[in-house]
């Protein structure tokens, strides 16, 4: 009895607080730190217990530890999927347990749409139409292009990840319309730093000259780029023009250096929305089942006077 009344209070506190499991994908860019930070922030403001678990980009070490929430009967598991195929299995163990699933920053791709209840993230494909838009637009590649072709390479994200196919996919039905731009070498980078300048370095070895732009699908890859481009004697940001993604703080100090020409934003600061969403799940509200966040475009003459308003 007197255990009963020494844990009863407790036990009543504790369950009156939420307890959300979220698998993050890693710590690959400055992008994902900032995610991260915007994540615990949020559930600490809430007053939401948060399992975190980092899956250092590997798909199995996502599945465990969404196995691991489920075994511990959290109320809501929130993940970023590394990449977008084989969830159907620990998706169907969730549902199968009663545990709500809420798809942050990266979508799945599963014929039972059931088995998640709302995403929240940005539009990839929007993203890449407005790397591409920004591209054609700019008066430099503009002379290129009235004199001849303009050569592209593109360092792509993480393979079968949704970031990866769909700003391809926006870059490329942008480009489909301009028959002077020609992606002539296209490769994965991981999204780090250390990969877009080791792939980088290929290109340059293979093309050398021939190129004029360079596409990023995220900041992280550009920077590790315009390392390799400038260790080749080559000047980023003038003799290749380089657009990429996220508009991290990273990218704003190369725009100021002249570096970069341009970052198409995509927010990491997805922590308060999800928690909301949280909130609402375990209270059975019904919630969006898509939540797209809002973004701009930075080009290089703008970075100077948005740098101070950055939040990441
Ligand atoms: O899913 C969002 C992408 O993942 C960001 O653009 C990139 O920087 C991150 O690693």
């Amino acid at each position: 009895v007197l255990l009963i009344l020494a844990f009863g209070p407790g036990l009543a506190l504790a369950k009156d607080k939420i307890v959300l499991g979220f698998s993050q994908v890693g710590a690959e860019s400055e992008w994902r730190t900032a995610n991260t930070q915007s994540i615990k922030d949020a559930a600490a403001k809430e007053g939401i217990t948060l399992k975190f678990s980092d899956a250092q980009q590997k798909q199995e070490n996502q599945i465990k530890a969404i196995r691991s929430f489920i075994a511990q009967r959290v109320d809501v598991i929130a993940f970023s999927p590394v990449v977008e195929t084989g969830w159907e299995p620990v998706l169907r163990e969730a549902k199968r347990a009663g545990i709500p699933v809420v798809l942050t920053d990266r979508s799945v791709s599963v014929k039972d749409e059931s088995l998640w209840v709302s995403f929240l993230g940005s539009d990839f494909v929007e993203e890449g139409r407005r790397a591409a838009k920004w591209l054609v637009d700019y008066a430099p590649v503009k002379e290129l292009a009235a004199k001849g072709e303009v050569n592209i390479v593109e360092l792509q994200g993480t393979v079968g990840s949704a970031p990866a196919i769909d700003r391809k996919k926006g870059f490329e039905e942008i480009l489909k319309n301009q028959p002077k731009f020609k992606i002539i070498r296209s490769q994965t980078g991981d999204f780090t730093r250390a990969k877009g300048k080791e792939v980088m370095e290929a290109f340059l070895k293979a093309e050398g000259k021939k190129i004029n732009v360079l596409y990023a699908h995220n900041d992280d890859m550009a920077i590790g780029a315009i390392q390799a481009i400038e260790e080749a004697g080559l000047k980023p940001g003038k003799d290749i023009v380089i657009v990429s993604i996220d508009a991290v703080k990273g990218a704003f100090e190369a725009m100021i250096a002249g570096k970069l020409n341009c970052s198409v934003e995509c927010s990491p600061l997805l922590g308060p929305q999800l928690m909301s969403i949280v909130k609402d799940v375990v209270a059975g509200k019904p919630v969006p089942r898509r939540i797209v966040t809002e973004e701009g475009v930075f080009p290089q003459e703008t970075a100077a006077k948005e740098f101070p308003n950055r939040k990441y």
